[in-house]
């Protein structure tokens, strides 16, 4: 897999720009604050539809647009990929080969990337979530299906809050709470278990 061709349009600092990429290592060079990392940051995005260092994709817009474009070449074993990220107010649109994902788990993956930035000291440094989150992204570039059983559990949960909370104390059905409470467990598991797989592989591999 080659990313061979980068254009960014409004994308943080980079009004316009399009980057040819070499077989052989690319090093960017350049003075504090001159967008190397937002460079690496555009093409973090184009492989996983989010930044690795804010959760924010209104962040990712130029401060004079009103929206920002990631494209990229991809070479791959059975043929290029031509693959379109797009954040607005409206939200974020991926495309691959001109066709837009109705879904943007079907968008990650086709581009793989590892990233290592001095941000990611936060991994061993941070909270919980942060470690679930690298974990999350990693394994949803190679799994496929895992991002959407994730969206699922997020949905799931978010509908059980929203029950908890809009339900005086005492009025709580369980019946109800038991539908959520299964489909959750089920979900859960499932996110566990890639998620033990993927540590006992990175075990193995270290
Ligand atoms: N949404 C945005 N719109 C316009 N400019 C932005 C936006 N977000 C960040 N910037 C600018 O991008 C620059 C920072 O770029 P970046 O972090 O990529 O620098 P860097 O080259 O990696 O620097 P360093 O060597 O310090 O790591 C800053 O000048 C900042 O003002
Ligand atoms: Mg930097």
């Amino acid at each position: 897999m080659f990313l061979h061709e980068i254009k960014l349009k409004n994308y943080r600092n980079y009004e316009e720009l399009e980057l040819g990429t070499s077989h052989k290592v690319n090093l960017f060079i350049g003075p504090n604050a001159q967008g190397k990392t937002n460079l690496l940051e555009s093409i973090f995005a184009l492989a996983l539809t989010k930044s690795h260092r804010t959760s924010k994709d209104r962040e990712l817009i130029g401060w004079n647009g009103k929206e920002a474009s990631v494209h990229g070449e991809v070479e791959k074993k059975y043929g290029n990929v031509s693959l379109d990220l797009v954040y607005s107010a409206q939200g974020k649109k991926a495309k691959i080969n001109g066709l837009e994902q109705r879904k943007l788990s079907g968008f990650v993956g086709t581009l793989n990337v590892v990233m290592f930035a001095p941000e990611d000291l936060e991994i061993v440094k941070g909270t919980p979530g942060i470690r679930r989150r690298f974990l999350d992204m990693e394994i949803g570039q190679v799994q496929p299906g895992y991002l959407h059983t994730l969206q699922q559990y997020s949905k799931i949960l978010l509908q059980r809050n929203n029950y908890l909370k809009s339900t005086g104390p005492g009025s709580v059905q369980p019946a109800m709470m038991e539908v959520w409470n299964m489909q959750l467990a089920e979900h859960g598991v499932k996110i566990m278990r890639k998620r033990q797989q993927f540590i006992e592989k990175l075990r193995i591999n270290t």
